[in-house]
């Protein structure tokens, strides 16, 4: 009862108020040098290693002009492309709010960047995870839109106390997805694209399971957000998950 007073009293979360100045401004020398060393080594490190949207998305982009990259030089590409737009987080956002953005084509990406003595352990996403890793994508319309849908199944899971699907889904797709292209297997998602450590593990060991995905699947699959994972989702193709995910409706989603 004291709950649902505090919740009608109190304005509903909004996910603008999440949002702060990028102040790209206030990247230093030595920030901008972290950002060039990162994208050299993981374009290296990740050769044809990760699916073909994901490069064309680093040239579309001009991520690979050197130096941090302004949200706003990103978004004056992205945005007419595909609708969506990056704003700048000082940190993780909550699943409420991060859902809320997906539906409004609206990407989180922090403010910050890992130090020079910090470049394979993070506490938290920074903007060489979300920007190296995430953005690329979402230059892909077919991808693009689901991510979207992402956003609005997690809304409403959210709201059915079901959140936790949604977040499996996010994860074992967007986030540490393998997907199948022209019979080989690539990386497909963010946290594998723009991880030194794990790109090359998710592929190559021998220790972790690799199964296939379905979404039943990926909703059914916990995760580890502290450690490598110990199974990953290979998709038949990117294309064909685009459109399982797509054909999810939140009714649907609660039922698997
Ligand atoms: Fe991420």
């Amino acid at each position: 009862m004291l709950q649902e007073t505090i919740s009608r009293d109190q304005p509903a979360r909004r996910w603008q108020d999440y949002v702060v100045p990028q102040c790209w401004e206030a990247f230093t020398e030595d920030d901008h040098a972290v950002w060039d060393l990162l994208f050299a080594r993981q374009v290296e490190l990740l050769g044809s290693r990760v699916v073909t949207p994901f490069f064309d998305g680093i040239d579309l982009l001009k991520l690979s002009h050197p130096g941090v990259p302004d949200v706003g030089g990103l978004n004056a590409i992205l945005t007419p492309r595909t609708g969506w737009m990056t704003v700048a987080v000082p940190g993780l956002v909550p699943d409420d709010i991060f859902f809320a953005m997906l539906s409004e084509r609206v990407f989180p990406v922090g403010n910050f960047i890992r130090t020079r003595d910090q470049l394979d352990y993070l506490e938290a996403p920074d903007c060489f995870h979300d920007m190296f890793g995430h953005i690329p994508m979402l230059a892909h319309h077919d991808f693009a839109e689901m991510a979207e849908h992402i956003g609005r199944l997690g809304s409403a899971a959210i709201a059915a106390g079901e959140g936790h699907r949604a977040a499996r889904l996010y994860w074992h797709s967007v986030e540490f997805g393998l997907a199948r292209e022209g019979g080989e297997l690539k990386i497909l998602g963010a946290g594998l694209a723009s991880s030194f450590g794990e790109s090359h593990f998710s592929l190559e060991s021998e220790r972790v399971e690799r199964l296939p995905f379905s979404v039943e699947r990926a909703v059914n699959t916990p995760y580890k957000h502290d450690a490598f994972q110990p199974r990953y989702l290979v998709s038949e193709s990117l294309e064909a998950t685009i459109a399982e995910v797509l054909a999810l409706t939140p009714e649907s989603l609660l039922a698997l």
